[in-house]
């Protein structure tokens, strides 16, 4: 199991390449197009968002029930995926994932546009709104895509109310029932293949002794739950909910690896304690390429925090941790990391706080660490050693492996 430990783009698509090689099935929970992997194999970059990272190494690729599908994107993402020499005939989608109809997309735009200062901002890829028709239990599931009299019942219900939303509530342009059924009937032939019963699939490759691997999409201080609500996604993207999003027994997890950059980034809007102020957010930014997989946003980067980190081992119940992107902090002679927060009332935490006015006004305490001052390329030296071993001490778990570079190889695995 690999979950974003901070949030998100840690580089979890790396980790989750280089251990699908080693896995028979790569599964995802939650989420859907919102989520940017980018994997780099002999100089080659793919960029995707919706199919599992494993495709890239040829696995069987579960896109889970807990999934929400954009089928536009995926199709085109298998189009492309082939296009390039992958077999596409591996994937395999639930069912019971629920689709993100052009609505979605229309009202997380408008909603956005409309909270204007107040703005989540989200990925405004319709997660939201897709997945709370699922929980008012109008939403259109993937299997309605096998019947083309349910699919057009269910379009035409559902643009019955959406088209007076977007008229009268943001004003903008309604959706026609004929051009949406045509479209999506032609997406539900293509879509058709690869439907299936994908919890049975994944109950049966662990009982045959395979080695299943989930791939969590957005990261622990995204959480639904347990998040910077309401600045989070609308999925459980913590490891728990692995087992349910793919409809297996919570006992079949074994071990749970946290994603963390050795600095932090955030894209949208929301409290950021350790966000970095001045030239050297520029410079972080820069030699991090901190720009959004799907959206292109500037990131915001901060520098690591351990009392989020920590947060975030207790969530997920992380075993151990890969932490990503060492080589960007080569560039700096002394590395803040942040141990303790401040509070409001002058008392000091190691641990995250429960309220969320604690959380947005609390004041990084940092310990200065040595920096090491070279590249990175192979064995790492003293000081990057002695910089992982304070995060592994401070969190008191194990950091297996540490990525030194984008491209596949360039990960030291320490354990
Ligand atoms: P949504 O998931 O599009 O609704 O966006 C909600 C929040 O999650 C926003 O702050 C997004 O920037 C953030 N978010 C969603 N997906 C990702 C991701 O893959 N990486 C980083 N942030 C994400």
């Amino acid at each position: 199991m690999i979950v974003g430990a901070q949030w998100g783009d840690e580089g979890k698509g790396k980790i989750v390449d280089l251990l699908a090689q080693e896995s028979d099935v790569v599964c995802r929970y939650q989420g859907g197009p919102n989520a940017g992997h980018t994997i780099i194999v002999e100089g080659e970059t793919f960029k995707i968002r919706q199919v599992p990272s494993g495709i890239i190494s040829g696995k069987t690729c579960v896109i889970g029930a807990g999934c929400v599908v954009d089928p536009e994107v995926l199709l085109s993402e298998l189009d492309e995926l082939t296009g390039r020499g992958l077999d596409a005939s591996v994937v395999l989608v639930s069912g019971n994932a629920h689709l993100i109809m052009p609505w979605h997309v229309a009202i997380d735009q408008a909603s956005e546009r409309r909270l204007g200062e107040l703005q989540i901002g989200t990925t405004r890829r319709g997660i939201g709104p897709a997945y709370a028709d699922k929980a008012l239990r109008i939403g259109i599931r993937v299997q309605d895509v096998l019947e083309a009299k349910i699919l057009r019942q269910k379009i035409e219900v559902a643009l019955a109310e959406k088209n007076v939303w977007l008229e009268r509530v943001y004003e903008v342009e309604p959706f026609d029932l004929e051009e949406i059924a045509a479209r999506y009937e032609g997406y539900a032939q293509r879509l058709r293949p690869y439907v299936g019963d994908t919890s049975l699939l994944v109950e049966r490759a662990l009982r045959d002794g395979r080695d299943v691997l989930f791939e969590g999409a957005q990261a622990a201080l995204l959480d639904l739950d347990h998040g910077t609500y309401p600045f989070v996604t609308s999925s459980s993207t913590i490891a728990a909910n692995a087992a349910a999003g793919v409809g297996i027994g919570p006992n079949r997890i074994e071990r749970v690896i946290g994603v963390a950059k050795a600095y932090v980034t955030r894209v949208g809007a929301g409290p950021f304690p350790t966000e970095i102020e001045g030239g050297d957010h520029e410079r972080v930014r820069e030699l991090g390429a901190e720009y959004g997989t799907v959206t292109g946003r500037e990131r915001r980067c901060g520098w690591l925090d351990l009392v989020a980190l920590r947060y975030a081992v207790r969530i997920n119940g992380i075993t151990s941790l890969a932490l990503t992107k060492l080589d960007v902090l080569s560039a700096f002679a002394e590395i803040p990391v942040c141990v303790r927060y401040r509070l409001r009332d002058g008392t000091e935490t190691e641990d995250f706080p429960a309220h969320q006015s604690d959380f947005h006004a609390a004041e990084p305490i940092y310990k200065l660490l040595p920096g090491w001052e070279e590249p990175l390329d192979g064995e790492l030296p003293g000081k990057a050693r002695g910089y992982v071993r304070f995060v592994e001490e401070s969190l008191e778990v194990e950091v297996s492996l540490v990525g030194t570079g984008a491209e596949r190889e360039r990960v030291v695995a320490l354990r």
